[in-house]
């Protein structure tokens, strides 16, 4: 973090099944995000975290060596990336491998994420993401008919764990109109040390900048708006393990690369609209035989 960059105090908050009082509600709205802290068992972080190691213990690196950078963008040309949206994936960090192209620590301590079908392919993941309070906290913040899109599960691995830039999640999940929510959980405790993310509260009320889309075979951003985000203060979203955030889809955030010994494991879940449209052309698409789901 530079010198001079004002830090909001960060709001926090309860939910001990799902709803929401009138509070809640007013922060999300002015805000853009929503703190519920212990929302999860430590029980079932340590679940998902066992669930995770697993499916990495399972996975054969010489398979696949994709990077997923948001600095290089090398993952986007890479069709292993571009067909993950119907699959239980796997993407390295970007300082993973040494020049020889050999792994530089565990693989359990090398890969960045997995994605983007968990929720839908993995029975711990479904069981997680299905919960009935979680169903119940999406009708709280407007979901009619709440679509489960994609889920993540994020290592922030000790020492190499890459920085996300900043962005918006709608640039990537987009619908018409607009209905991305991000549901992160905090697996670990997430800290300014480890690479804890920053957001700029009230910033979700400006209009998407880009969008993330396939044109010609290819990946491509267009933009669609050159005004800059302000300028203003920050929140900074430390999480201690079973801490939920809601964060709007015009939302932007960031989180900067974790130098720390200890890693910041995070599962998200992306939730759209089932009213909306979904156009042809979104860059994360789904076969026939995987149709998006609810709760
Ligand atoms: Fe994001």
């Amino acid at each position: 973090m530079s010198a001079g960059i004002d830090i909001l105090p960060t709001r926090r908050f309860r939910s001990q099944d799902g709803a929401l009082s009138p509070e809640m509600r007013a922060a999300f709205d002015s805000d853009g995000y929503l703190v519920l802290e212990d929302f999860v068992a430590p029980a079932d972080c340590e679940r998902l975290r066992q669930r995770a190691l697993d499916l990495v213990e399972g996975f054969d690196p010489s398979e696949h060596r994709t990077v997923f950078s948001t600095t290089t963008r090398a993952h986007a040309a890479a069709d292993y990336f571009e067909s993950s949206g119907d699959k239980v994936r796997f993407f390295f960090e970007e300082n993973a491998f040494d020049e020889s192209g050999e792994l530089r620590q565990a693989k359990a301590l090398s890969i960045n994420k997995l994605g983007h079908a968990m929720h839908d392919l993995d029975p711990v993941f479904d069981a997680f993401s299905r919960s009935g309070k979680l169903r119940r906290l999406a009708g709280e913040i407007g979901f009619r008919h709440p679509l489960l899109l994609q889920s993540m599960y994020i290592f922030k691995q000790p020492r190499i764990g890459g920085e996300v830039s900043w962005h918006v999640d709608s640039t990537y999940l987009y619908t018409e109109p607009l209905s991305c929510i991000g549901f992160w959980f905090a697996l670990e405790d997430a800290t300014l040390e480890n690479g804890a993310m920053y957001c700029l509260p009230g910033a979700h009320r400006q209009a998407l900048k880009s969008r993330f889309l396939r044109r010609d075979g290819h990946l491509v951003t267009d933009q669609l708006d050159a005004t800059p985000w302000p300028d203003g203060p920050r929140a900074a979203l430390e999480a201690k393990q079973g801490t939920l955030v809601l964060l709007h889809g015009l939302l932007p955030h960031f989180s900067g690369p974790n130098l720390s010994d200890r890693s910041r494991h995070a599962y998200t879940l992306h939730v759209i609209e089932g009213d909306s449209r979904y156009p042809a052309d979104n860059w994360l698409r789904r076969g026939p035989d995987l149709p998006l789901r609810g709760f």
